[in-house]
């Protein structure tokens, strides 16, 4: 059976990089997509996973609306890096029309529990954002931590610092308390961080096949993307190209093989200093039963070929 997807997503660039390669994937069914905040406020990630889903030919992927902001917070305001690297709309400031399309009814935290009640062990969930959503699912479903088929997140780091600072990675600094209950939860999960995301990069030379299809899709991701590279110039200019961190998560859901991945029982600090630093956790540690996997190495060729024959295919069909 076509394993099912959902995607939980601050819509920034390498969000919508996400949702192409799991629209691209034919070994999965993208049945829903769930905002989160993040690279952008809640409202601008869910008209941006709309107007892309829109826009590469699946008007059928249904969009929920997740919490606005983090579990410990009253609200929640976009940082000036985050603008600065996915631009002000999240998808590299390109102009892309409007769905017609309104975000479903029902919330975010119940579509997930729901969809693990209808769909069980074939579910896989990818948060691709903070982790505020699936946090709050299990804390009103406890349940669901053994009745889902796995959990795929971007976020954290293992063997490397953060992009935030020295300790914290982006996604998981702005919801450290749901991410460590996620950790925490026994729900098996597979943490793809910097380690492996950091080394799958993209550069102008890819996208120009993009932008060489002719079509609108392929010159929305050539735009998109190219914005992204060149924000990883400043930021990160030692890399020569762009982190393709959330399709990764999607590439590791779809095919587990393309990552070596460590078996540990994670957490993240809450307290003091290194509050959101992701590490193993000690009171755990003797556990025989890991329900942790952290990503430590990544096949980087295989994984680039698999990206790049998924999208192109994708933005050639597509309008
Ligand atoms: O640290 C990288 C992560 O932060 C990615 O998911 C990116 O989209 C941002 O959310
Ligand atoms: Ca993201």
């Amino acid at each position: 059976m076509t394993k099912k997807l959902i995607l939980d997503l601050d819509t920034g660039v390498d969000d919508a990089l996400a949702i192409s390669y799991a629209l691209g994937s034919p070994e999965v069914e993208l049945i829903g997509i769930t905002g989160t905040y993040g690279n952008v406020l809640l409202d601008q990630g869910v008209r941006n996973s709309l107007a892309i889903t829109d826009l590469l030919g699946h008007p059928e992927v249904k969009v929920y609306k997740g919490l606005p902001h983090s579990s410990t917070t009253d609200s929640f305001e976009v940082l000036d890096i985050s603008a600065f690297i996915h631009g002000k709309n999240g998808i590299g400031d390109v102009d892309i029309p409007d769905s017609n399309r309104e975000p479903e009814t029902e919330s975010a935290v119940d579509f997930i529990i729901d969809a693990v009640k209808t769909y069980g062990k074939d579910l896989i969930y990818v948060p691709t954002g903070p982790m505020t959503n699936i946090a709050a699912a299990l804390k009103k479903a406890p349940e669901i931590k053994d009745e889902i088929g796995k959990i795929v997140l971007m976020g954290g780091a293992l063997t490397v610092c953060g992009n935030v600072n020295a300790w914290e990675e982006a996604n998981i600094s702005q919801d450290p308390d749901a991410a460590d209950y996620l950790f925490r939860s026994g729900a098996p999960a597979t943490m793809v961080g910097l380690d492996v995301t950091l080394q799958t990069l993209l550069t102008y030379k890819e996208t120009q096949t993009w932008r060489d299809l002719g079509t609108k899709a392929g010159a929305f991701l050539a735009d998109m993307t190219d914005y992204y590279i060149k924000a990883y110039e400043t930021t990160s200019p030692h890399l020569g190209g762009c982190g393709l961190h959330d399709p990764l998560a999607v590439g590791v859901a779809v095919d587990p093989t393309l990552i070596t991945a460590l078996p540990v029982n994670l957490k993240v600090d809450v307290e003091g200093p290194t509050r959101g630093r992701t590490i193993g956790d000690n009171t755990r540690l003797n556990d025989p039963v890991k329900t942790m996997q952290a990503a430590v190495q990544v096949d980087v060729p295989r994984f680039l070929d698999e990206f790049m024959t998924r999208i192109t295919g994708l933005a050639k069909n597509a309008q």
